[in-house]
């Protein structure tokens, strides 16, 4: 394992922003992880780990070591009740992963399918979308303690799972580099096709008895008449999160606007900041190098030449008008680095 200096990440995240690490370092196994966190604590500075750079925004070059998540693998571990357990090197692309488990005749990831990232990130925030989480299918991780270079292993509760969150979220920020995940998938399939958009893209490709392989490429088929291609249009996916906001807010907002789309969960009512941000009038706003995108309001878009420092004003100017307009603060889905807090 080699230790860069100055070198370019503009490739190395979907957003595709120019920024550079001033050290940089490529790992594709366990031990090379170790290796590039020893080099770490003996030259200090600060520490940063890309996976597929699908939720990343780049506003300024990086100090310190920029460690790029390369372990690749997926392999059957062992059998429950129910199905199997297989193990995922944390650089193995997420999609990819996804594609072989069907191909194997794994089952429960379908719902996840063309999610852009890498599978090591995939725990980090919980991805999900179309009414499944990371989370239900999730068995175990393993990570590297920055710290000690020792290996952790995290159950599931260790983990403490939310929308968008995790454990590696908010205490253990930054403390640990996640190597590889274990997930526990169905023999036989359970398909979840509570979604609107599904049960609409199944009958528009005729499928009346659905497969978990007809799921994914439901999904797929939604996915992009929404979202960017980060290889076209660069782009990280949502950048805010849907915020969830108190009983007497959500009163307020469904008086005034009762075709507003709002979901009840535990922690109190749940808003689509795509919707607030469209009705907003931001959708499809347009600052040359870089906008809103005109499919989906949620989505931040570099169409060529934008600087992440450009991005985050246009989302600092999005966040304000929603709070000015609707009294609600919209927090980033994305991580920006150098960090800018929320
Ligand atoms: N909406 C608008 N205008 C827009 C966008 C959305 O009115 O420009 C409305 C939609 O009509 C719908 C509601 O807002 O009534 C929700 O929109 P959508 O179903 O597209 O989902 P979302 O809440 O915007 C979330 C996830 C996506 C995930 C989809 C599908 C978050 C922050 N985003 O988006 O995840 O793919 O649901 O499950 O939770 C991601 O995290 O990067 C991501 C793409």
């Amino acid at each position: 394992m080699r230790i860069l200096s100055q070198a370019s990440l503009g490739d190395l995240t979907t957003f595709g922003l120019p920024a550079q690490a001033e050290h940089f370092a490529s790992c594709t196994s366990e031990e090379e992880v170790k290796e590039a966190l020893a080099w770490h604590r003996e030259n200090q500075g600060e520490l940063h780990v890309l996976g597929g750079g699908s939720n990343v925004l780049l506003a300024g070059d990086l100090s310190g070591l920029v460690l790029h998540m390369g372990i690749g693998g997926v392999n059957e571990v062992g059998s429950t009740d129910q199905g199997v357990l297989v193990r995922v090197g944390a650089g193995v692309g997420w999609h990819n992963f996804v594609m072989d488990a069907l191909d194997r005749g794994w089952y429960g990831l379908e719902n996840l399918s063309l999610i852009p990232g890498s599978t090591g990130a995939g725990p980090m925030q919980n991805i999900g979308a179309y009414g499944v989480e990371l989370e239900e299918r999730f068995h175990a991780l393993e990570a590297v303690e920055v710290a000690t270079g020792e290996t952790h292993h995290f159950t599931h509760s260790d983990c403490a799972f939310g929308y968008r969150e995790s454990v590696f979220k908010r205490v253990l920020r930054g403390q640990y580099v996640i190597t590889a995940v274990t997930f526990e998938l169905l023999k036989t399939p359970e398909l979840r096709l509570k979604y609107g958009a599904i049960k609409s893209a199944l009958a528009a490709a005729g499928v009346t008895d659905p497969t978990p392989k007809a799921v994914s490429d439901a999904v797929i088929a939604i996915r992009r008449s929404k979202l960017p291609d980060p290889a076209v249009l660069g782009n990280a996916g949502s950048f805010f999160k849907n915020p969830v906001v108190d009983e007497a807010r959500h009163i307020a907002l469904a008086k005034k606007f009762p075709e507003m789309p709002q979901y009840p969960t535990a922690g109190g009512i749940k808003l689509a900041a795509g919707w607030l941000i469209d009705q907003a009038g931001w959708k499809g706003h347009d600052r040359g190098t870089h906008g809103v995108h005109d499919r989906q309001a949620l989505v931040l878009v570099n169409k060529g030449g934008a600087t992440g420092a450009e991005l985050l004003k246009l989302a600092e100017d999005v966040q304000q008008d929603v709070l000015k307009r609707f009294g609600v603060h919209l927090e980033r889905e994305v991580n920006v680095l150098p960090n800018a807090g929320l």
